[in-house]
């Protein structure tokens, strides 16, 4: 077969989530719409039985796990999420929306390869409720972030940022409804371009 009619390995992501998962169809649209070239969704992994994400995923056909983090260490419960990642042959790890950090294992075996999103203009206001850590410091733009994760809390390599306005008469709700709608789009282009640079690669 000539070289251009051999199929093209598609890149397999699994994507991580804990709740609404609205990152997740954003990744999961993109890549039915070609947004995100040669990429799959293998899998997607909760750790809430209840994540409304999951039922999203459902709908779009795509496989779903849940690996409940209650009352389990971390470093059993990412042991298997591991499993299951690599079950599936998963290429690139994507956090979204997913809210208990990683162990050291998990980023040793991924290193490189796992990617999060996060409401603010990194290194500023990393952890929770980024939006209103903004608000209270009354900067007039903020924005979203997508970074490689390391061992640190939201302080892995960034990759790529988008900036958004912050109004005086903005609320949380309002300014994360801002911010969301960017991070909706940040992050499948982001995606797309590491896979193209780990393509490029390879
Ligand atoms: C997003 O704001 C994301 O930046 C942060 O958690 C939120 C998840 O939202 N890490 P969703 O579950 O993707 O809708």
């Amino acid at each position: 077969m000539s070289p251009d009619l051999e199929a093209v390995r598609r890149a397999r992501l699994g994507i991580l989530i804990s709740g609404r998962g609205s990152n997740m169809v954003a990744l999961s649209d993109a890549v039915r719409d070609g947004g995100i070239p040669n990429a799959e969704i293998a899998i997607v992994i909760s750790d809430q039985m209840d994540a409304a994400g999951l039922d999203k995923a459902k709908e779009r056909g795509i496989e779903t796990l849940v690996i409940e983090r209650r009352g389990r260490k971390r470093a059993e419960h990412d042991r298997e999420i591991i499993a299951a990642l690599r079950a599936k042959n998963v290429d690139l790890v994507c956090l979204a929306g997913y809210m208990r950090m990683l162990s050291p294992e998990f980023i040793a075996t991924y290193r490189g390869r796992i990617l999060n999103i996060h409401p603010s203009l990194l290194p500023a206001f990393p952890g929770l409720e980024a939006q209103r850590q903004a608000l209270e410091h009354r900067v007039s733009s903020t924005g979203c972030t997508v970074h490689f994760v390391d061992e640190t809390l939201d302080g892995g390599p960034v990759i790529a940022q988008r900036a958004v306005p912050v109004w005086e008469t903005d609320t949380v709700e309002s300014l994360s409804a801002r911010i969301l709608t960017e991070e909706h789009k940040l992050y499948p282009e982001t995606v797309s371009v590491v896979l193209r640079q780990v393509a490029n690669k390879e």
